[in-house]
């Protein structure tokens, strides 16, 4: 019994204990991941071309400096699964091969992200990673792959849960710190379970430059900005550093107004979404360019404390959003959704701000806080009544700061 025991004991300070499951790579997005994805305004019209420019412009354009890090290639590079199963690009479209690109990426600072499917083809109709999840992951690390999107499309009688934790536990042991982003639009209820398992997970379908309209693609519709927003009622509580309610990459630059443009960009800086451009880096307009790099409101997005913005006010439409962030400060969001701008005052005194998910309040008639207007640059304080115009499908966005007891 004893020389049993004794042999049992070695046995274990050699082989390292089995756990049931692997962790995901913890240092990744502890704030939003910021990047540029190709699929909103490019869908399978990509090669090594546009990817290598766009790092290039990412770069010339000041976005790099302004916090976007991430270069995603999105569906539709993959060619055909070789003799031994691995997966190859499309050699017309990238005739050198993803490592090639990696390293062009790498070169200027940036990071190179993938896209792949849970099913045994992706929404595009290339090959998927069913069935081959240890070895794509393997590639991908090989390569020097550091972003991975994974879709739901082809998962008739596939587990949510299990396929996405496979690709997790794949990504963990091909042993290179993979940001695993879960595009899953929300059928499964990810944000349940998702923050084991990856940095950010879809909370709807696929979104639409527009307002608030619904684009029929008959078993599914695509979303615009406020449907979209309207789909994170009760998800906040799941968010946090490095585990993100993804509500889809941006349509700025895309078709909608300038106002439009930027209510968008304020709302997913608000809610703590990922902030993935969909535009052409390569030919932005001055006034898109103005929209993505507004340091004010990435600042907010990128806010370390990783609360996501409260609703706390709606009346007809009129809505009020406020996000606690570091150092006492607060996120201020005015949205207007209607069709006619609206004049809004606001007196500070009378609106104190409770947050139970944070513990976190303003209490407007012992502190003050001092004012900028992440858009405008205006300043003021909560001891004088605010007076602004919010512009049809608009927001005034403000960023408040504590100033001291009031005079
Ligand atoms: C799905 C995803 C999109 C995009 C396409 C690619 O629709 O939700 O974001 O990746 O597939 O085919």
């Amino acid at each position: 019994m004893k020389r049993t025991g004794t042999l049992l004991l070695a046995a274990a300070m050699i082989t390292p204990p089995i756990t049931a499951s692997a962790q995901k790579f913890d240092d990744l997005a502890k704030t939003p991941q910021m990047g540029w994805n190709s699929w909103n305004r490019f869908a399978c019209n990509i090669d090594e071309k546009l990817i290598r420019e766009t790092a290039d412009a990412m770069v010339k354009t000041g976005l790099k400096d302004a916090g976007y890090q991430y270069i995603n290639i999105d569906d539709c590079w993959h060619g055909a699964r070789d003799a031994h199963g691995d997966i190859q690009p499309d050699p017309q479209r990238f005739p050198n091969g993803i490592k090639a690109v990696a390293d062009y990426v790498h070169a200027r600072g940036l990071k190179l992200g993938i896209y792949s499917d849970v099913g045994a083809t992706t929404c595009g109709g290339r090959p998927g990673s069913r069935g081959h999840e240890y070895q794509d992951a393997q590639t991908y690390a090989a390569w020097g792959v550091d972003y991975l999107k994974y879709d739901w499309c082809d998962s008739k009688n596939i587990n949510a849960v299990g396929a996405y934790t496979t690709m997790r536990d794949a990504l963990r042991a091909a042993n290179r710190p993979i940001l695993f982003s879960i595009c899953e639009w929300g059928d499964n209820k990810p944000w349940e379970w998702a923050p084991e398992v990856g940095h950010s997970w879809r909370t709807t379908g696929d979104i639409y430059p527009c307002w608030d309209c619904e684009m029929s693609h008959g078993s599914w519709s695509a979303l615009g900005v406020l449907r979209i927003l309207d789909k994170q009622a009760g998800l906040r509580k799941y968010s946090g550093p490095g585990h993100w309610n993804d509500m889809d990459m941006l349509e700025v630059g895309m078709g909608m107004s300038e106002i439009e443009d930027r209510a968008h960009f304020s709302i997913w800086a608000m809610m703590d979404s990922p902030l993935i451009l969909g535009n052409d880096l390569r030919s932005m307009p001055a006034a898109t360019h103005k929209i993505v790099a507004n340091r004010a409101v990435i600042a907010i997005n990128q806010d370390p404390l990783g609360v996501q913005a409260l609703r706390f006010y709606n009346q007809g439409s009129v809505e009020l959003w406020a996000k606690p962030m570091a150092n006492d400060e607060w996120a201020l969001m005015i949205l207007n959704r209607g069709e006619a701008p609206l004049a809004y005052r606001y007196d500070w005194q009378q609106h104190s701000i409770g947050d139970d998910l944070s513990k976190r309040d303003a209490d407007f008639k012992k502190t003050r806080y001092t004012w900028v207007d992440a858009w405008s640059g205006k300043t003021g304080d909560t001891a004088h009544r605010l007076d602004v115009t919010v512009p049809a499908h608009g927001v005034v966005l403000l960023r408040l700061k504590k100033q001291g007891d009031p005079t």
